[in-house]
């Protein structure tokens, strides 16, 4: 599908090391249906230096099913601008940086919806550990916003988020989060780089939270959420 940008906003903030943004793409009048959790691919256009079209690169919806607004057709990303591998050397970071660019009224290429085992459990009263760093956060904000535009219905469940990025500037959707209710949502952030602060990973917070990951755990509609970095997967696991 062909969608325009409605929207690009900057979410880290002025001071933080990282370029992480809101982009809206609207779909117009192509039918183009996705769930939270579900991923979609990217086209950046051009060629690399063999002269072949870019690999298709996959984001994670950070919107719920029925739109970033609701009625409208459209879906949310959250994308963090790629300049450097994790050894610090330059890379080209071809899709990221193109979707960074982009100006409102834009075209993009769009291919998918992919993704069948990350979704959310038909069962409205189950509960969600919701487990990320940085733009990992994408698949848990498209879950968040789907319980709470539903909060009305009373369906229950409870969400835990545990969620760790370097400081509360590098945090992609900090301020929205910190309105949410606290009976709806349980919040614990892990900070590394807090000047001043001990280096706290989300590992550290599930386990100073153990009673109530367990209580969770231990309940028969858990539902279980990883997404980020992939070198936080043992830690949490271990925890
Ligand atoms: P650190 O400050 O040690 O890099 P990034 O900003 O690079 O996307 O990382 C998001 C957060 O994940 C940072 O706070 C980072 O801490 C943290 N992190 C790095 N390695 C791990 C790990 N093995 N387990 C959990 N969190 C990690």
């Amino acid at each position: 599908a062909i969608a325009t940008v409605s929207g690009n906003f900057r979410l880290t903030g002025e001071g933080a090391s990282s370029d992480i943004r809101h982009i809206v793409l609207d779909f117009g009048q192509a039918a183009f249906p996705v769930l939270e959790g579900q991923t979609i691919g990217i086209l950046p256009p051009g060629a690399d230096a063999q002269g072949r079209p870019h690999h298709p690169r996959l984001y994670s919806v950070a919107s719920p099913r029925e739109g970033e607004r609701p009625r409208y057709n459209n879906v949310a990303l959250t994308v963090k601008r790629v300049t450097e591998d994790h050894e610090g050397r330059p890379v080209a970071g071809v899709a990221s940086n193109f979707l960074c660019d982009l100006a409102k009224g834009a075209t993009v290429n769009v291919i998918g919806p992919f993704g069948t085992s990350f979704l959310m459990p038909n069962h409205p009263g189950s509960n969600l550990l919701m487990i990320c760093t940085g733009t990992g956060s994408a698949p848990m904000r498209a879950m968040t916003e789907r319980r709470r535009r539903r909060i009305a219905l009373k369906e229950g469940g409870e969400l835990m988020l545990f969620f760790g990025a370097r400081a509360p500037e590098e945090l992609p959707y900090f301020g929205p989060l910190m309105k949410l209710p606290r009976d709806f949502i349980d919040i614990n952030l892990a900070f590394s780089r807090v000047p001043g602060q001990p280096k706290q990973y989300v590992q550290d917070l599930i386990r100073a939270r153990g009673d109530d990951v367990f209580r969770l755990l231990a309940g028969e509609h858990c539902f279980v959420y990883v997404c980020g970095l992939k070198g936080m997967e043992e830690g949490v696991t271990e925890a």
